[in-house]
């Protein structure tokens, strides 16, 4: 495993339009997880002051923003979500070099300690949807082939399945963090996620941070889920 970025790699994903609700859980499972997500869904919904309301629970937050257009207007965005006292944010590596590097030096002049990591290929395309957007086949080498040119562009890591690790790991070495989702405790219900791995499976490969949305914040209660999940890693870590 490369070096742990964060003391506990879990980060909740708050995958809810419910301020309210989302507090309590940021609250309720805070002693427990490294750090919440929040995505498209609660940002545009629920806006900046909610992504600020998040930062003040103290937890570290990853901003999902998955931000993909012209240099300039990446670089306006990266500043405006970083100045939130966001710890991680995203964009695509598909937007290319240029867009990477505006990003993250408009990120780090508002927030010089932001992470800034990139999506390669969504997990949701398959080969077939890469030849119709005309780009090249198979996935897996077109994982690679963005992974590579987001190291190249200075940033800090990427957002990968659990199965992707052990490649990317090889190809780009220790220093890149892995931000690994599709993530499901022995047992859990897998809902939509097709390709999943235990946590402690997932950081015995070499990821640094850990995605779980529904396994915890779907469960009865919360806090519980996140301890039970948290005290199986900690045999790991
Ligand atoms: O509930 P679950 O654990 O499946 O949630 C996983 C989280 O990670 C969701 O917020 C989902 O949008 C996100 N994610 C994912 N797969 C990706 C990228 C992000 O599941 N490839």
């Amino acid at each position: 495993m490369s070096a742990a970025r964060f003391s506990n790699p879990i980060f909740a994903a708050l995958d809810t339009p419910d301020l309210p609700r989302a507090l309590e859980i940021a609250k309720s499972i805070r002693p427990h997880v490294g750090g919440l997500k929040v995505g498209l869904e609660f940002i545009t919904a629920l806006g900046p002051d909610a992504v600020r309301q998040i930062v003040a629970t103290g937890s570290p937050i990853f901003a999902d923003t998955k931000f993909h257009d012209i240099p300039n207007t990446v670089a306006g965005a990266s500043k405006a979500i970083a100045a939130l006292g966001i710890s991680i944010f995203n964009i695509h590596a598909s937007g290319g070099e240029a867009m990477m590097r505006a990003a993250k030096d408009a990120a780090a002049s508002v927030n010089p300690n932001v992470k800034l990591i990139a999506v390669t290929v969504l997990t949701s395309l398959e080969d077939s949807d890469l030849d119709a957007v005309g780009q090249k086949k198979p996935a897996r080498d077109q994982v690679l082939r963005l992974a590579e040119l987001t190291k190249k562009s200075g940033l800090d890591g990427v957002v990968c399945s659990a199965h992707e690790i052990e490649p990317i790991r090889k190809a780009i070495g220790p220093d890149f963090m892995l931000v690994v989702p599709g993530i499901r405790p022995a047992g859990a219900d897998l809902a939509d996620q097709k390709r999943v791995m235990t946590p402690s499976d997932a950081l015995k490969k070499g990821a640094d941070i850990l995605v779980i949305g529904r396994p915890i914040v779907a469960a009865k209660d919360p806090a519980v889920a996140a301890k039970i999940i948290a005290d199986e890693i900690a045999v790991v870590a």
